[in-house]
């Protein structure tokens, strides 16, 4: 018989690649039935989970305990991710909460809980709020109960985020004889190897060797590329000069709101200084591709999403 999945939330770009996969798997479309949870089952993104592949989405919302029972009912298989809000005093809190809310909501149907995680970052003596929440909601996760399975998944850093707060911008030094050129502003050393996946299309890769019992973690990246590589990168696919700058932490934390760009750059000298899974990014990334098939690189992601962009 199959068995119930639920992806909580299901309209995360996490959450439909990973709906999009499994719905496309030759046996995992069989083993599971699906069910995606959202805070309205009415949106855009909700509704075309309905009509467009047949699956049940219900009202859940991780911030708001009372939703939650009902929405994991018969749930067998839990695929679970956190939203990070940086507009909330206490972001840290309030991720680890969203997990304990769902902890004290669990069915005894479940079986196996899938989580996005992050590696911890207090072996290296750092405190990075980001990562701590889902790290201490992982071991929460992991003291529910010897009867519940517990995999993670770290996704590497987005892709995504290069057509969002890591967008290459127009270089302010004038560039006569070209179309102008761009440059990437970050704080994290040019030559520094980040894992970076593109969350949209290939997390849920990432997620099958999980579900079909190869492995229980897995480091969620199609590769390593350093800013330095990833300019060279943007320059060569999308015809136009490209070039990065590093640049101050107070200088960079000031183009966010509020408090999110002193957590980013905490962030990203975690990143700088540890590496992105603590060591051995390389290594690590390695090791899940083994058992991945079909995630692409951050040429093809330029060339498909960036281009148009800028
Ligand atoms: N950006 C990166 O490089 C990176 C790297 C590693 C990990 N992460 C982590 O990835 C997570 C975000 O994943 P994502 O980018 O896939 O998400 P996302 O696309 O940013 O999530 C947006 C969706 O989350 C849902 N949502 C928001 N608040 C909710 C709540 N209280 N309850 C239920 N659903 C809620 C909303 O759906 P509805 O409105 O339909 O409910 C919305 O469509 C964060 O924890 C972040 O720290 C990010």
């Amino acid at each position: 018989m199959s068995k119930l999945l639920t992806i909580l939330p299901a309209t995360t770009q996490q959450g439909l690649s990973i709906i999009t996969t499994i719905t496309n798997h030759p046996t995992l479309r069989s083993e599971y039935t699906l069910r995606g949870l959202a805070r309205n089952p009415s949106s855009p993104a909700a509704q075309s989970l309905t009509t467009e592949l047949g699956i049940e989405v219900l009202p859940a919302d991780l911030n708001n305990s009372s939703t939650l029972p009902s929405a994991l009912t018969n749930t067998h298989t839990l695929i679970l991710i956190t939203k990070t809000d940086y507009s909330v005093p206490d972001l840290k809190h309030q991720e680890l909460t969203q997990v304990q809310n769902v902890i004290s909501a669990c069915p005894s149907t479940i079986k196996h809980i899938i989580f996005s995680s992050a590696v911890p970052t207090h072996p290296h003596g750092r405190e990075v709020d980001v990562y701590d929440s889902k790290y201490a909601a992982e071991e929460a996760l992991r003291g529910l109960s010897p009867s519940v399975k517990v995999s993670v998944f770290y996704p590497g850093m987005f892709m995504q985020n290069f057509e969002t707060f890591m967008k290459p911008l127009p270089d302010p030094v004038p560039d006569p004889e070209g179309d102008g050129g761009l440059v990437v502003y970050n704080v994290v050393d040019g030559g520094k190897k980040i894992p970076l996946v593109d969350a949209g299309r290939d997390m849920g890769k990432f997620v099958v060797p999980i579900l079909k019992g190869d492995t229980g973690v897995v480091y969620a990246a199609s590769g390593v590329w350093s800013f330095d590589e990833v300019v060279v990168i943007m320059g060569r696919v999308m015809g136009r000069k490209v070039r990065y700058v590093r640049v101050e932490e107070e200088v960079y934390a000031g183009f966010m709101p509020g408090q999110m760009g002193r957590k980013v750059v905490d962030m990203l000298r975690f990143y700088d200084e540890v590496g992105y899974y603590g060591g051995d990014e390389e290594g690590k990334v390695r090791e899940t591709l083994r058992l991945v098939e079909g995630v692409r690189g951050f040429e093809e992601f330029v060339g498909e999403k960036l281009v148009n962009l800028v």
